[in-house]
């Protein structure tokens, strides 16, 4: 049965509502998502390593969920989609894909990631316009107060240049490959630590690029762009062999047909209708601490063009960084807000409850009848005190539409946060769950629309104005 999305409705807080079985089962299989999908080998694998972002999923959680809980053809809802595992998983799979980012990066990262052409781009053509780009007279400055302040000046003078020229020809795939290489590469070249999320001016790697300016460092800025660019076109290639092979050995054209992925960068997930039924939903919402994705991509949205007011606005609408509007309950949250002393805590698990909740309910209520929402989850300590964040939203949602199904837990042995920043427990994480619900029939009289619905094809850049705390300070 297809839902309509003018039937794609939410729970009313308020509304009576008949007692269900909450029971929470406290059976846990423990697993290693790397041991039980041994066909991927490395988490970069074809596209998934051409961009950095912070805490991506493995692969191998999303491809193992899309193995157990969905089949060909059908649907797939991310609301936390981040850097789009979901969507290039969902393709491979010969599933469709809706991602949702309040991060408008996603916009520039899933037309590289999810590459549909059939033919093999040529290195010829990319080494043409690298070439070009050298003599190029266009210049474009990031349209950021401070910039200044982030390069050495000759540094900014050549950047401005390279983005000068890429913007200047047509938005084609070799320009996005060259973007793609030009966002690492002003990282780099500029003075923040590279190596950790938020932007940092540090003595080190101001000392690091003073060196650099005594040396050959145009040359080497270019090797890097080159390379970069290079290997992102064999990432590209790749990945066209792979479901090119794929559909000949199939005998059918089924990726061109199966493999829709949606993408909307820049909404904010909380207040925001889904626009079509799904049949499953597979996210990882974001950390309860410690990780600001917004800030840490700064710098990239900054060269993409983003605006200081639009960065702001989106840095505001970050979970759990904004006002909640409601207050959540349930039994393991209500004792660890009382087993917590301090307000500020108190205050950062309502509005990461508030809206955690409100956007993975938008897409709940998106699914279809006994269709799966697999939520990976770690377990975050805030003042000495383990969250159970599965347990959680398991009472929160066995409370509603859904049923508890089981999870999963995964020993953490190494995850990469950032770039190259192996951290063994973020957040003092020794396990990552993944939480499988099953939903039941809807009753669609107890529920309420919470926010506009995405159009097909509908631009929401910059972000949902209309979002009720958007006037906040
Ligand atoms: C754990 S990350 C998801 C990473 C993703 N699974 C991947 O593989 O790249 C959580 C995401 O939640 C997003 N987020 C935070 N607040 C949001 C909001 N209000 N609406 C939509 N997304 C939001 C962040 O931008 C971040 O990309």
């Amino acid at each position: 049965m297809q839902v309509h999305i003018d039937s794609i409705l939410f729970p009313t807080d308020t509304a009576p509502e008949a007692p269900k079985d909450t029971t929470v089962s406290d059976e846990v299989e423990f697993v290693s998502f790397r041991g039980l999908v041994p066909e991927i080998k490395d988490t970069g694998y074809l596209t998934h390593a051409i961009f950095a972002y912070p805490a991506k999923f493995i692969p191998q959680v999303v491809r193992y969920a899309i193995n157990t809980y969905t089949k060909e053809g059908d649907w797939i809802v991310d609301p936390f989609a981040g850097s789009g595992t979901v969507g290039v998983e969902a393709y491979l799979c010969k599933r469709n894909a809706v991602l949702l980012d309040l991060n408008p990066l996603l916009n520039a990262m899933m037309p590289l990631k999810v590459y549909r052409g059939k033919e093999r781009l040529r290195e010829g053509v990319l080494c043409q316009l690298l070439a070009d780009m050298r003599e190029s007279a266009h210049r474009f400055t990031p349209p950021w107060s401070n910039v200044a302040y982030w390069y050495a000046p000759e540094i900014l003078a050549v950047l401005s240049q390279y983005w000068g020229f890429v913007n200047s020809i047509d938005s084609g795939v070799y320009s996005a490959i060259i973007k793609s290489a030009l966002l690492k590469v002003s990282k780099r070249f500029s003075y923040t630590e590279h190596r950790t999320p938020k932007l940092a001016r540090s003595k080190r790697k101001l000392k690091a690029i003073e060196e650099l300016l005594e040396e050959n460092w145009q040359e080497q800025l270019e090797k890097m762009v080159y390379s970069l660019s290079l290997k992102t076109l064999r990432a590209l290639n790749d990945f066209v062999m792979h479901t090119q092979q794929r559909e000949s050995r199939c005998g059918d054209r089924s990726y061109q047909h199966l493999g829709q992925v949606e993408f909307h960068g820049g909404v904010d997930s909380s207040y925001l209708a889904v626009p079509r039924a799904c049949d499953a939903l597979i996210t990882s919402p974001p950390y309860l601490q410690a990780q600001e994705y917004i800030r840490s991509t700064k710098m990239e949205l900054f060269w993409l063009g983003h605006t200081e007011a639009e960065i702001r606005e989106f840095a505001r609408l970050e979970i759990p960084y904004r006002k909640a509007d409601r207050l959540i309950h349930t039994e393991t949250l209500d004792k660890i807000k009382a087993a917590l002393t301090r307000e500020d805590l108190q205050q950062r698990l309502d509005s990461y409850f508030c809206h955690t909740l409100n956007a993975l309910e938008n897409s709940m209520n998106c699914l279809k009848p006994n269709a799966a929402a697999c939520i990976f989850v770690g377990n975050p300590r805030i003042d000495g005190i383990t969250v159970e964040l599965w347990r959680i939203l398991a009472e929160y949602f066995t409370a509603r539409d859904f049923v508890f199904e089981k999870v999963y837990e995964d020993r953490i042995k190494t995850r990469q946060l950032f770039g190259a920043r192996k951290n063994k427990n973020p957040d003092g994480m020794k396990s990552e769950f993944l939480l499988i619900l099953r939903k039941n029939a809807i009753d669609q009289t107890s529920v309420l629309q919470r926010g506009p619905a995405l159009q097909d094809g509908e631009s929401l850049l910059p972000v949902s104005r209309t979002s009720p705390d958007s006037d906040a300070s």
